[in-house]
């Protein structure tokens, strides 16, 4: 697995650092706030689960199932929901966590439909990594930990065709792997 990874990008102690600082600003700007994160499946996990256990806040979590890549390594310009219940958000601040914004095309529909059918009083989003390109879809984290450029990184939740998610940094995969 590991012999797939071109170059580490970012070592487990170095997105653990950065989310001690993405933490703190978080529990300062959402104190006295009633806070609810969604999570987006399945590649916010690790993310998720180190991010918000810096965060001494009364805070609830929800989850959204949702693709667009479906294994390959670019978007397919289609946001798939899979489940049709969506977060109990009605008058609650909402934090949505991803691991990365790309295209834009995920955030994008996850924020709409929130906002459009779920009445929340405010809506965020947080990622770990943000690409540096033109989005697809207008899309935008208040929020992120490391900005990269276009290539394509595994790790740390992030996948290619589900493989790589556990890796505990992030990494760029060989191009010979996709056949890029
Ligand atoms: C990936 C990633 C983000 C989204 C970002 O999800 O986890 O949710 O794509 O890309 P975008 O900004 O171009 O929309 P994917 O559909 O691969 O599902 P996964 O989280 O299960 O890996």
């Amino acid at each position: 697995m590991v012999e797939d990874i071109e170059t580490i990008l970012f070592h487990e102690q170095t997105i653990l650092s950065r989310l001690d600082e993405l933490a703190a600003q978080l529990t300062e700007d959402y104190r006295d706030k009633e806070l609810t994160v969604v999570a987006v499946l399945n590649g916010s996990v690790m993310f998720l689960a180190d991010l918000l256990r810096r965060i001494p806040l009364p805070l609830k979590i929800d989850a959204l199932s949702v693709s667009s890549y479906h294994g390959g390594t670019e978007s397919t310009g289609t946001v798939t929901f899979h489940q049709d219940k969506l977060p109990d958000i009605d008058g609650r601040h909402v934090l949505v966590l991803d691991d990365i914004l790309d295209t834009g095309l995920t955030l994008h529909a996850i924020c709409e439909k929130l906002r459009r059918e779920c009445r929340p009083l405010s809506v965020e989003c947080c990622v770990l990594l943000t690409k540096r390109k033109g989005r697809a879809a207008e899309a935008e984290a208040k929020y992120a930990g490391f900005e990269i450029g276009d290539e394509f990184v595994v790790g740390y939740g992030l996948d290619y065709d589900e493989r790589y998610r556990n890796l505990p940094f992030v990494g760029v995969l060989r191009r010979e792997v996709f056949g890029g």
